[in-house]
């Protein structure tokens, strides 16, 4: 038996390496000055030191076997996404996919067991190196999840993860899986052969890793019916189903990449080396494409939200909404769903009856346990008198849209809050600084602005008026990143940020509908661009009569005597009546069968979409926002333009740039 060795000569510094008294080499990933673990460039060639030690001492039967690990909370969030945009061609991110394959190879044809031991999140690239191993365990503990996310970049597993995928779980969860992006849980990864063992624990990792490696555990090979999938006549269905219902979510002009997917693994997936070739050939082009470098675009813009937030604070313990309405009913459920404690409050015992019920039915969606759900119900605490309020670290109102009666409420709450307590209000038009206006401390006073429905939207606009405390907002931000939203920092004005840019979109399809375009090719152009809605059909989803008051708010100058203002007149007011500019049957719009051209689509597409970035470029100007990015992010988050374009200023400029050049080759 040897002694336990650690590899100071291999100079690591994002992974640490030893082999231990058993002759059992451990890896962990633990990457220098980062928080998460991805694998970028060093970490891949420090890897690839790890590798060749191994094949030294295996070849001299110094080694039983290696498992890779993280010292992190997460094993692997995946590639370095940083480093995406250096590879700028095709041959680049070949070459670059040519030495990550090898090492993974390398890795597979390692004479010794290798285990991958998975604690926390397991994606896109970690995930391919996982299946490299040759044993995987992960834990069952509650962050666990395994996912190949890369669909929502804009690509596929690119280091073999699609063959190794395929071979591990068969066509049908394989592709699942890859064509989704979606976070599975770690009993489903094992149902699906993904994962070949699950432990309670964290701690109890190690152990099995160790048994494993001692007892040369190797993944079974898979079962005969999950081959049979694999046959050609039963691939072809296969792939003919799977490219309907990604059709049904995602455009192929836009989002080319679970099409090119389903394409590769129709061709070659039961030829892994023909498949092994063309995952590359199709990968590279998919890299450095438009709709790719877009989406790491609005990665890159997420991640910027988040960092607004101070770091290092303390967590909000307990929230107090007022109003239990469609929005205070819904934010204090999504507040509790995010672990904290909330009072909420309303007039009617009746309105916060049928708000927790809401509730129930979130938490009983998102929370697989009943355990879960009745602990967060118990979080929920009715309050119909107030009586929470100075217990509250936030404190949210969402009553009635009337400046007399929101301000009466602030005066009352100043008083009563703690004095460090955040006092917000879910306003969606009126100035900030005029609900402030009888508060002792008006800077206390900031706007957290959500929008509806709660649980879906990724955006929180977070509004500051000229007698906002700078303080006071960055907590706002703090507590927006707490409950997993993406907060914006918006000057108070009217229609504030995104229904500021919103509503030019909405207004412009309406004339163009009173001149009588139809509805149906107006809302097929916003579709064709990329908008996950058409214009009309959104106004009827958010009601006409509230559309109508947006006009008066930002002035669109709608009358009572056009079509429009006779809808909301005869109380056709959109989905809640049954009737709005569509009707509407079993909460869907009815819309008559079309053709259009695509050049007239396009041509619409176009009149639609340039007020909206008209607008985005006044409110860069006017400060709304402080950056172009964040326009983009706010307009990409808030609104659902289309990711894929990069934001409105992004497309813009890139329209820009394209418009000089035809003019320029034209000259
Ligand atoms: P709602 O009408 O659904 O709910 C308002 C609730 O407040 C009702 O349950 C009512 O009983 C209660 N309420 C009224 N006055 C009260 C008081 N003095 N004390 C305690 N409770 C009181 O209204 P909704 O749609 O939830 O809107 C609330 C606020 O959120 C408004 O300021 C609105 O502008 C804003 N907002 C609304 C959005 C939407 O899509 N509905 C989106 C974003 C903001």
């Amino acid at each position: 038996m040897s002694v336990d060795t650690t590899h100071a000569d291999l100079d690591l510094k994002d992974w640490t390496f030893h082999i231990d008294f058993e002759d059992i080499a451990w890896a962990v990933f633990d990457r220098e000055n980062e928080s998460v673990n991805s694998l970028g460039r060093r970490p891949m060639e420090e890897l690839g030191k790890i590798v060749l030690e191994i094949e030294n001492k295996s070849s001299k039967g110094l080694v039983k076997g290696l498992v890779i690990m993280s010292g992190k909370s997460n094993f692997i969030a995946g590639a370095d996404i940083r480093e995406f945009d250096t590879y700028t061609t095709q041959a680049d991110v070949k070459t670059a996919l040519a030495e990550g394959i090898e090492l993974f190879d390398r890795i597979e044809a390692l004479r010794v067991p290798v285990v991958a031991a998975i604690h926390g999140y397991c994606l896109g690239g970690g995930l391919e190196l996982a299946l490299a191993c040759h044993y995987c365990i992960a834990d069952k503990e509650d962050g666990t999840r395994i996912a190949f996310p890369e669909v929502k970049l804009g690509i596929f597993p690119g280091l073999n993860g699609t063959l190794r995928s395929l071979k591990k779980a068969g066509p049908i969860g394989a592709m699942d899986v890859m064509l989704t992006g979606r976070m599975v849980r770690p009993g489903a990864a094992r149902a699906m052969g993904l994962i070949d063992k699950l432990v309670d624990t964290h701690h109890q990792l190690r152990w099995a890793a160790r048994k494993a490696i001692l007892k040369k555990h190797k993944s079974p090979k898979l079962a005969w019916w999950k081959r049979a999938m694999n046959f050609g006549p039963v691939r072809k269905y296969l792939a003919e189903q799977m490219r309907k219902k990604t059709a049904s979510k995602v455009r192929q002009d836009h989002y080319p990449a679970p099409f090119e997917l389903i394409d590769i693994f129709e061709k070659y997936g039961n030829d892994y080396d023909r498949l092994k070739r063309a995952e590359t050939e199709s990968f590279a082009p998919l890299m450095v494409g438009d709709t790719a470098k877009n989406l790491r675009r609005v990665f890159h813009l997420s991640e910027m939200l988040k960092n607004q937030a101070p770091k290092g604070g303390k967590d909000l313990q307990r929230a107090h909404v007022i109003g239990a309405g469609t929005m205070g009913g819904d934010i204090a459920a999504w507040c509790v769903f995010s672990g904290m404690e909330v009072s909420l409050q309303d007039m009617s015992a009746d309105a916060i009856e049928n708000a927790k019920k809401r509730a129930k039915k979130l938490f009983q969606k998102r929370l697989k346990s009943k355990v879960a759900v009745e602990a967060a119900m118990a979080r929920m605490i009715a309050d119909v008198g107030g009586g929470n309020v100075p217990r509250a670290d936030i404190i949210i109102e969402a009553i009635v849209e009337k400046l007399d009666i929101k301000q009466e409420l602030f005066a009352e709450l100043e008083v009563k809050a703690k004095p460090d307590a955040i006092l917000a209000t879910n306003t969606s038009s009126l100035p900030i600084e005029n609900i402030a206006r009888r508060l002792k401390n008006p800077e206390r006073l900031i706007g957290i602005h959500f929008f509806n429905p709660v649980a879906k939207m990724p955006l929180v606009e977070v509004i500051k008026a000229p007698s906002s405390d700078a303080d006071v907002i960055e907590r706002a931000c703090a507590f927006v990143t707490q409950i997993k939203k993406f907060p914006v920092v918006v000057k108070s004005n009217p229609g504030f940020l995104v229904n500021r840019v919103l509503s030019p979109y909405m207004f412009t399809a309406i004339a163009r509908y009173e001149a009588g375009i139809m509805r149906e090719k107006i809302d097929e152009a916003a579709l064709r661009f990329g908008m996950p809605m058409g214009p009309l059909e959104l106004c009827d989803i958010v009601g006409l009569d509230i559309c109508r008051n947006v006009s008066d708010t930002l002035g669109y100058g709608a009358t009572d005597d056009s079509e429009f203002g006779q809808l909301v007149k005869n109380g056709k007011l959109g989905k809640k009546t049954g009737e709005g500019f569509y009707v509407w049957e079993d909460g869907k719009p009815k819309k008559e069968e079309m053709n259009f051209s695509d050049e007239e689509l396009d041509k619409l597409a176009q009149e639609l979409i340039k007020p909206m970035l008209a607008e985005s470029e006044k409110c860069l100007k006017e400060g709304i926002v402080e950056t172009a990015d964040m326009v983009d992010a706010g307009v990409i988050f808030g609104t659902g333009f289309a990711p894929f374009r990069g934001g409105p200023l992004h497309y813009l400029e890139n329209l820009n740039e394209t418009n000089t050049s035809s003019a320029q080759a034209a000259e």
